[in-house]
């Protein structure tokens, strides 16, 4: 197997193997604030809140984001939701979201190359799926993304983000590549994938390649961070 931390099965490997534990350990991990984090992001779709819409979930894992989603939007009609894991799948269906079944359709596909249809989705969020793909995968992302939309939807992305310019970063890098590790070798017999998590949010900076690629794909953006730049979201539109 590839040893390219980009390549999108070593990414789905990595997934697979935490898929077990990674709803409760994102959110012990970062203190809850993984939870803040997915409503700041469905906050940033501007749709109306009676909307019917169908739209897609990128990145999707095991489908935190819905609870918040159907929360704000009680009657959307349809969530398709796209991860390569087929474990993260596999995890959303059996037990998190069993009420919620009707209304999610799952697509185990690369979003790289996924041919959802063009101009398919009333809107599309991401929550912390961007990490993961390297400044070249972040423009195919963003020309797939709006490639999907229809014209004049809107869509949200959340990623975490090195927060550089903080003066607690040494503090937050120290917990990240120092602490978290020690702790998933002691309480998940070893395993090492949810560290990877340190080395991909260092790599993501703060974002800018996900701006440069939303921007050059025609996509209309605007950025917000979160606690002193830890989070980025970036939420705007497809131009009509
Ligand atoms: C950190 S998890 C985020 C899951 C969920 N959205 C959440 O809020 O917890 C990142 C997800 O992205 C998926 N992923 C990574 N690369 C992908 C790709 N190329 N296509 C589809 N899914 C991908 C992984 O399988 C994983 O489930």
């Amino acid at each position: 197997m590839s040893n390219d931390i980009y390549d999108p099965n070593f990414v789905a490997g990595v997934f697979d193997r935490c898929s077990d534990s990674y709803r409760n350990w994102s959110a012990v991990a970062s203190f809850g604030l993984v939870r803040a984090w997915r409503r700041a992001c469905v906050k940033g779709l501007t749709l109306p809140k009676d909307t019917q819409a169908s739209g897609v979930d990128l990145m999707a894992g095991t489908g935190e984001a819905w609870p918040h989603l159907l929360a704000e939007f009680p009657r959307i009609a349809n969530v398709t939701a796209v991860d390569i894991s087929p474990g993260m799948h596999k995890h959303a269906m059996s037990r998190l979201h069993k009420s919620r079944d009707d209304r999610i359709t799952h697509l185990c596909a690369n979003m790289l190359t996924t041919d959802l249809p063009t101009a398919s989705a009333d809107f599309a969020i991401s929550t912390f799926g961007l990490k993961t793909f390297n400044a070249q995968q972040h423009q195919v992302f963003a020309d797939q993304l709006c490639r999907i939309l229809k014209p004049g939807a809107p869509f949200s992305l959340i990623e975490a983000t090195d927060p550089v310019d903080w003066f607690l970063r040494p503090v937050y890098r120290f917990y990240l590549d120092g602490v978290l590790p020690q702790v998933e070798r002691f309480f998940l017999n070893g395993a090492q994938d949810f560290t990877m998590i340190g080395e991909y949010t260092r790599n993501f900076g703060k974002g800018e390649t996900v701006l440069t690629a939303l921007k050059s794909a025609g996509l209309n953006v605007e950025t917000t961070y979160y606690v002193s730049g830890s989070a980025v979201r970036f939420s705007g539109t497809k131009p009509n």
